[in-house]
């Protein structure tokens, strides 16, 4: 089975959330398990010179973008045993951001049919195309109208569209259509939605198969709640839609061998873990309490993440509470302006790091008792798996990827702290019952313990991709 995996963000060359990180990690793990994969992305101007240098030039070829002709020039790099193909042409990627442009629609228009456009280029005859958010959502809509009736290198081609986030949908005026997508009049209907062009929408209406990344989420956007206005035509496509449940590296995310880690820790042997505390602590220029446990949050601040529930009642919890709250990331003014105000009227309980430094994430999962992530919505999430890995209990909202991967410890079981609703008090009631928990030492040890023991590498979760892969081609 050959399949070509398109994406506009892969670590390590290229990330700005959780889509990298499956990029980055899901290809290897098809690949372990025997499935030819090749993964395509845009040649960023921010990819670093040390993968540039290992990159070689294949060929250049022009691409279609509705009556322009532009170049792409296509870089091949090999690692772990998957092609990477990275697709140059300095007009549109060679800027500072991935994202955030007047011409993102005629960016990834370009990228989209620009993934068609290089398969004879490469020679690489794919079974399934399987493309991740709106950046690619334009391949099947292409693929649909344009070239599967071509034969030869693009006969029987299935695609698959993977929902990361449905909040980005690619959403444009009606100018796009002629000057940048290049649909004839008759094929337009598959990519307008509600007085718009919405590429995303093209791609569930044109694709063989889509997915998202958890099971929860795929019952959860077929709810206006949750769609953000696509729920219509989801509920009219569901047959196709499907959940599968991300997983992470298991090497990356490893606190055995983690170099960024103060002191490494494993189930078996915890005390680094006591280190990476201490040294939180004192990074954070909190007290060095070993008892006091250090609840975490690690994220954007922005609001689906939860942070209007913080806001809420976080004063309010350390106050009462002996607690400690370490925050790490960048995002909304509102919430960044608002920790600082609590970070610097409580300096001995609030660490605060507006901006976000890999290592530092690290040191915080390891150094940290509790991590909270109550979002409002979580498509997959990967930040709990982490937690739990590192043997930092989470608290969490059940929704999303958080309801599939967290399950409440209050009966005895379960890896962590569950809430229901979007209600600051229900978050509190929750928090207050993981610090509660923690001050039974043995309790917590079990508890952590079993948190740590789970399993969310890309296993299983690969699997089920293959089996999806493999029920679209008839295996
Ligand atoms: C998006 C989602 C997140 C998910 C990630 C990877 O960033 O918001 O929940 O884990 O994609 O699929």
């Amino acid at each position: 089975m050959k399949i070509l995996y398109a994406a506009s963000e892969c670590k390590p060359f290229a990330a700005s959330g959780g889509l990298g990180d499956v990029v980055g990690s899901l290809p290897q793990a098809l690949r372990q398990k025997k499935v030819s994969v090749r993964v395509v992305l845009p040649l960023y101007g921010s990819i670093k010179q040390e993968y540039r240098d290992k990159m070689t030039f294949l060929k250049a070829i022009y691409v279609p973008v509705a009556w322009r002709r532009q170049y792409c020039g296509i870089f091949e790099y090999r690692g772990d045993g998957v092609i990477y193909y990275f697709l140059d042409n300095e007009y549109y990627f060679k800027r500072d951001s991935l994202y955030g442009y007047y011409d993102d629609a005629e960016r990834f228009a370009f990228f989209s049919r620009a993934v068609l456009e290089i398969i004879p280029a490469v020679d690489f005859k794919p079974d399934i195309i399987s493309c991740n958010d709106w950046q690619t959502a334009l391949v099947p809509v292409y693929y649909s109208t344009m070239y599967s009736k071509g034969g030869g290198y693009y006969s029987n081609i299935k695609t698959v569209f993977t929902i990361h986030n449905i909040q980005y949908q690619g959403k444009y005026g009606d100018e796009v259509l002629e000057n940048v997508i290049g649909l004839s009049p008759f094929d337009k209907s598959i990519v307008e939605y509600d007085g718009c062009v919405n590429y995303m929408k093209g791609a569930i209406e044109s694709s063989d198969k889509v997915s998202t990344v958890s099971p929860t989420y795929a019952e959860e956007i077929l709810d206006p709640w949750y769609s953000y206005g696509l729920d219509t035509i989801l509920k009219m496509r569901s047959w196709k839609l499907k959940g599968i449940l991300n997983g992470i590296s298991y090497d990356v995310y490893n606190p055995e061998t983690d170099k960024h880690l103060w002191a490494n820790y494993s189930v078996d042997n915890l005390s680094g873990k006591k280190t990476d505390k201490e040294e939180l602590q004192k990074y954070f220029n909190l007290p060095l309490k070993k008892d006091t446990p250090i609840v975490a949050m690690v994220s954007r601040l922005v609001s689906h993440k939860g942070f209007d529930l913080v806001q809420g009642i976080i004063e309010e919890f350390i106050r009462y509470f002996d607690v400690q709250f370490i925050v790490l990331g960048s995002g909304d003014w509102q919430y960044e302006q608002f920790f600082r105000d609590l970070a610097g009227r409580y300096p001995d309980k609030v660490g605060l790091y507006l901006g976000y430094v890999p290592d530092l994430a690290q040191k915080i999962y390891a150094g940290s008792d509790i991590f909270l992530m109550p979002s409002k919505s979580e498509p997959c999430g990967l930040s709990q798996m982490i937690a739990l890995r590192y043997g930092s209990v989470p608290v969490v909202r059940e929704t999303g990827g958080l309801a599939d991967s967290i399950k409440d410890s209050g009966m005895g079981t379960g890896n962590g702290f569950v809430f229901t609703n979007y209600n600051a008090h229900e978050m509190k009631h929750a928090l207050e019952r993981a610090v509660e928990g923690y001050k039974d030492k043995e309790g917590w040890q079990i508890l952590m313990k079993r948190a740590m023991n789970c399993d969310f590498s890309w296993d299983r979760s690969a699997q089920e991709y293959i089996d999806m892969y493999k029920s679209l081609i008839g295996q």
